[in-house]
């Protein structure tokens, strides 16, 4: 066990994680040459596309450094903030990170936020400069910004993870500073198999399994010892479930069959459960024969949705398949949480709970793609706190929940506190920017001469729109942000309801400040107006606040010549087709109905 180090690395988004992991594969001959691409362990499709990591992703390597074998476990992780809980169950896994920096942009707001929670856990910390090959690279600069966060005075590595230059050195730093695994984690029993749920995934044929970092077994050795093995009976402590290990073993990063599992290290275990529920990230997983544990490894809170919005299968067939798309799901995706819901118009949904909006933007693509699921999205929203005229109290999580106004005595929204990490010579166009929000000034902080901390309290609607856009347009992609819930407070707000061809379209709605209303109304309309398809007849769009009109667009009715590709003079044929399209239309019309495709509220969630 001595030759085992755990490790991860984080880094704000973008700052070279996946670049650093595939240099690493490629120094460990983890993944051979031939099968070596870019960004190898984002194995997600969403994330080749768009270059982002989306999932945690562990892989076990092999390396010799001074004639020691070492088996070296990696956690790569996600750098965008709606995905920070991936982060925090990452750290609980390991001993020490590596918080890599970009040379050219320098210590970023997530930089900071994961230095934090890796502080909090104790890690080691293995600092590293990258992007050094970059002709804008400030690496003077950028190394007295991590000294200044680390609050040390160290020499600090710097390396290209394109190139490879000074890659193998953080390797032998993750060997020499990073301590071998501990075992008898704060437990009260040691040497009996305890291992912490950090993710799992759903296998048609090996079930549900769970991916675990071995606290404590008998034996200990990566070769000897008792460990767990195949036939091993298992049981998991928060939801008291029984299964067998159909499979244990190690990801290289694919899933490979071990014989077993061992004190110290990270692998999997394939439990043939079929109930996705089952299985909970963050729980303790043990080995019936050596008995239950007083207590469960130290796991991670719960993560906590801010964000929710409601999903309704188009047809309602597929009420089921969205169910257990959403169990599955739930299996990769710890964070996500749901319900189900019943809307009049709508039938039977689910109301949905994430991180932020790019994890609704990446939920419901999953559910697209990966599901085959055609959905109808609803607006975003947070959870409002309404009293009622009676004293009513009660959380209120979609504009369709909100009781008329006329029983309204307060609605109150959730805040947070918001940290802007930017260069000093972009404070003056953010705090125009900030004065255009409905936002609080607190204090700015200096972490260098020219790295400035801004920090405001805001009402968290506000940053879950185009927020997050807006802040790197303005500062050309240099300021960051992360942020923290804080208290709720009143404000003015008011239900815009958005109607198609004089129809209200439910998932459309959104509460919002009065001041709002009547631009927000104006451009909820106009961009329906280019996503919403012509129909065979003209279609209004009307945004409205209890019943008053306050912005229209129309969409025109579309004409197309259905006799275009009729060539000759079939004067019949061609007769006949213009009355079978009068027909099509008198019944559209008669039915008022417009079909919304899905594309149309995915396009509508973009900001
Ligand atoms: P997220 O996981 O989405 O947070 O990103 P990441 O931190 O994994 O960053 P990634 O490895 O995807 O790299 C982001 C971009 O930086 C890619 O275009 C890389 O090719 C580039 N990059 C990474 N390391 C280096 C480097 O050392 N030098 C240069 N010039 N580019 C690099």
């Amino acid at each position: 066990m001595d030759n085992i180090r755990n490790f991860c690395i984080i880094a704000h988004i973008d700052h070279g994680k996946s670049t650093l992991a595939d240099r690493f594969l490629e120094l460990t001959g983890t993944v051979e040459k031939r099968q070596m691409h870019e960004q190898f362990l984002d194995q997600m499709e969403l994330e080749q596309e768009r270059g982002i990591t989306i999932k945690l992703q562990p892989v076990r390597m092999n390396y010799t450094l001074h004639t020691t074998h070492y088996t070296l476990n990696l956690i790569d992780t996600p750098g965008h903030v709606d995905f920070s809980y991936e982060v925090s169950r990452s750290l609980a896994a390991v001993e020490g990170a590596i918080l890599l920096v970009d040379a050219a942009k320098g210590v970023q707001a997530q930089t900071l936020a994961n230095l934090h929670l890796a502080q909090k856990q104790g890690l080691v910390i293995i600092p590293a400069i990258n992007k050094i090959d970059l002709p804008n690279a400030r690496v003077a600069e950028v190394e007295e910004e991590i000294k200044k966060l680390l609050r040390e005075d160290r020499e600090i590595l710097k390396i290209s993870a394109k190139t490879g230059e000074g890659v193998e050195q953080v390797l032998e730093e993750v060997i020499n500073k990073i301590p071998p695994p501990t075992t008898n984690y704060k437990l009260q029993t040691t040497n009996c198999f305890r291992a912490l749920i950090f993710d799992s995934a759903f296998d048609a044929y090996k079930g549900v399994v769970a991916y675990v970092r071995v606290f404590s077994a008998r034996g200990g050795s990566a070769s000897g010892g008792d460990g767990l093995a195949v036939g091993d009976k298992i049981k998991f402590f928060a939801t008291g479930v029984n299964a067998e290990a159909i499979e244990v073993g190690h990801f290289m990063p694919a899933l490979k069959k071990y014989a077993k599992l061992s004190a110290g290290g990270i692998g999997y275990i394939a439990t043939g459960l079929k109930n996705p529920g089952q299985v909970r990230v963050g729980d303790t997983v043990f080995k019936i024969s050596e008995g239950e544990p007083a207590g469960p490894l130290p796991g991670y809170k719960e993560p906590k949705p801010v964000v929710f919005a409601s999903f309704y299968p188009e047809s309602s067939d597929n009420y089921n398949v969205l169910k257990d798309a959403l169990g599955k799901l739930k299996l990769t995706d710890a964070s996500l949480s749901y319900e189900p819901e019943t809307s009049t118009g709508l039938g039977r949904g689910f109301r949905l709970g994430f991180l932020g909006m790019l994890h609704v933007e990446i939920v419901s693509e999953r559910l697209k793609r990966e599901f085959g699921l055609s959905l109808i999205i609803s607006t975003p929203s947070v959870e409002y706190r309404v009293t009622q005229k009676n004293g009513d109290i009660s959380a209120v999580r979609s504009a369709a929940a909100l009781p008329d106004p006329s029983f309204l005595e307060k609605i109150e929204e959730p805040t947070v506190r918001l940290e802007i990490l930017t260069p000093e010579n972009y404070m003056g166009q953010l705090l125009k920017l900030m004065a255009g929000y409905r936002s609080e000034y607190e204090t700015t902080e200096y972490i260098t001469k020219e790295l400035v901390i801004l920090k405001y309290r805001v009402p968290l609607a506000e940053i879950i729109t185009d927020f997050y856009d807006r802040l790197k347009s303005i500062s050309s992609g240099y300021a960051s942000m992360s942020y923290e819930s804080s208290d709720y407070q009143t404000s003015d707000l008011v239900r815009l309801d958005i109607l198609v061809a004089g129809d209200p379209v439910e998932p459309f709605s959104k509460i919002i400040p009065r001041a709002l209303a009547y631009q927000e109304g104006r451009r909820t309309v106009e961009k329906l107006k280019k996503v919403i398809p012509q129909q065979w007849f003209a279609v209004s769009l009307q945004a409205a606040i209890g019943g008053k009109i306050i912005a229209r667009e129309t969409i025109s009715a579309l004409r197309k010549d259905v006799t275009g590709y009729l060539y000759g003079g079939d004067v019949t044929r061609k007769k006949k087709l213009l009355e079978k399209q009068k027909k099509g239309k008198k019944k559209m019309k008669e039915l008022g109905k417009v079909n919304i495709p899905q594309k149309v509220f995915l396009e509508m969630l973009k900001r």
